[in-house]
């Protein structure tokens, strides 16, 4: 059914298509042609039926299929209006074997955040897991996280937000100094597989769109309050699924974006490890993507923990 959708998609955003063309296309009955272009009519599309065929005159401002409409990655997008967590749906997703499938919902009731803390998601936000199955080592995966990062910061700044990253992958905006800036989204990565195979990995990432700060924890914002109007939520997934999509396929491009785009590097950092604390300046990000850390007396790599910038130093 949806792979027949995203096919339907496809053919349409090529242009004007008759029926008899689409059945022939899709491999399935005109009749059923009629009732996939009228499930999309009801889905709040606008298609036409001209001369030439069907035309999309129009797009529902988001939801799975509007999502998909234009999207030049062959992701499904599966949309709820409200979920538990984005992520705990994508493990069911998972676990049926799909892979390439992104959940998007307009509104969480159990969102989580990094080290098992809460993460608030009210109506008007980005929520979405992507599901996919990178071939790579699982020792690489910390890279695919990165990606992310990347692909959030790189749509926050077509949407004309000037936002940046602080390491991991925190997607703050303002002053980079102390505390690093607002929080503006976050990702949460999880991963099944073996040494040398990952079987599923689930991006999630949050970000604060269409959202009041007053939903939101003290020191959050939003690309609402940031730019004062609200920006498209179906151009911005769209822009977010096909950037990360291009760094899986060229992972040799990643640490270069993530270092353009970070507020970290050359920072005074504090970063808060399970069994210890250590402060120093942040000098790089390495692969898979730990960052370098010169403390006092050494380097060193620190590959997973909380980090928080002391004072601005660029
Ligand atoms: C963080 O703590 O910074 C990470 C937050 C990740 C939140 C996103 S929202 C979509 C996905 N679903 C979840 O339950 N969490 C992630």
């Amino acid at each position: 059914m949806n792979e027949t959708r995203r096919a339907l998609l496809e053919a349409l955003e090529e242009g004007p298509i008759s029926g008899p063309a689409l059945a022939d296309r899709l491999g399935i009955s005109r009749a059923a042609v009629w009732k996939q272009v009228n499930a999309l009519r009801e889905g709040g599309f606008t298609i036409e039926s001209t001369a030439e065929g069907y035309t999309v005159t129009d797009v529902p401002e988001y939801g799975a299929a509007a999502i998909e409409f234009g999207l030049a990655v062959p992701y499904t997008v599966e949309y709820h209006d409200a979920v538990d967590s984005t992520n705990t749906r994508g493990r069911e997703v998972a676990s049926e074997g799909r892979r390439n499938v992104a959940v998007v919902a307009n509104e969480q009731t159990a969102s989580r955040g990094r080290l098992e803390r809460p993460w608030t998601a009210p109506k008007g936000g980005i929520w979405c897991s992507i599901v996919c199955q990178p071939t790579v080592p699982a020792a690489h995966v910390p890279l695919s996280a990165l990606a992310a990062g990347v692909a959030t910061v790189s749509a926050c700044r077509a949407a004309g937000l000037e936002a940046h990253l602080k390491w991991p992958n925190d997607v703050l905006v303002g002053d980079s100094g102390a505390r690093g800036g607002h929080k503006l989204a976050g990702i949460l990565t999880e991963m099944e597989g073996e040494q040398d195979r990952v079987s599923w990995l689930i991006v999630g990432i949050g970000v604060n769109a269409n959202v009041d700060t007053d939903e939101l924890p003290e020191d959050a914002t939003s690309l609402r309050a940031e730019l004062g109007e609200d920006i498209d939520r179906r151009r911005f997934v769209q822009r977010l699924l096909e950037s990360f999509d291009a760094m899986l396929e060229d992972p040799d491009s990643v640490l270069d974006r993530w270092r353009e785009y970070s507020s970290t590097l050359g920072q005074q950092v504090r970063l808060e490890m399970p069994n210890r604390t250590i402060e120093g300046r942040a000098l790089d990000v390495q692969f898979p993507g730990g960052l370098v850390v010169e403390t006092d007396d050494r380097q060193e790599v620190v590959h997973a923990g909380d980090c928080e910038h002391l004072r601005a130093q660029r």
